[in-house]
């Protein structure tokens, strides 16, 4: 059979900040008919703050210990999207748990891209070390070969979010663990 039933595991989003992971996340839940889960939104319910006053509260590494925490108990409660925070794929212990409980997806963008979409919210602690541009080029220059581990690499720089969710899609679908 094809066809979006024959996913039947969790799709992980990685990806830098700005690359879409909730908007497209949320059209591919609907697709899938899956629950769609935001890992920020889900540890700002768990700490009771927003991730910017848990980093000046605890600091970075408190957030990772936190991060982790959550996103292995979502991941335990069965097939779902889930939107990760940009730094949660470069924690090992955090793949290897992605890898046991579904299929992991990349949305790489173009640095113009991720500036203009990252610069139309706030709250993300890490865009005020320094100039946004600078600290997101870095980010892609240390994150990019981590997030290269994921099973599916989609483009995420010019297409419509529709058409994004529609591409995972068929990626999800064409997807073949044997020949990863
Ligand atoms: C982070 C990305 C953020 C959030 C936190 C740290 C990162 O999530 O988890 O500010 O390390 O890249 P988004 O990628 O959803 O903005």
């Amino acid at each position: 059979m094809t066809g979006p039933k024959t996913i039947q595991n969790s799709v992980i989003l990685v990806g830098l900040m700005g690359a879409g992971k909730t908007s497209v996340g949320r059209k591919l839940a609907a697709l899938l008919d899956f629950p769609f889960v935001d890992a920020d939104q889900e540890i700002e319910m768990a700490a009771g703050c927003t991730i910017e006053d848990f980093f000046e509260l605890h600091g970075e590494a408190e957030f990772r210990k936190g991060e982790e925490k959550v996103i292995r108990r979502l991941l335990e409660s069965g097939p779902q999207v889930l939107a990760t925070g940009g730094g949660a794929y470069m924690n090992p212990s955090i793949r290897e748990v992605i890898a046991q409980h579904g299929i992991s997806v990349w949305l790489r963008a173009d640095l113009d891209i991720l500036c203009k979409r990252t610069g139309r919210r706030g709250g993300r602690p890490l865009l005020k070390a320094g100039n946004p541009e600078d600290v997101l080029q870095k980010l892609m220059d240390e994150r990019y070969p981590i997030y290269a581990k994921a099973d599916i690499v989609v483009d995420t720089s010019q297409e419509s979010i529709d058409l994004t969710a529609n591409n995972i899609l068929e990626s999800l679908v064409a997807f073949n663990p044997e020949t990863k």
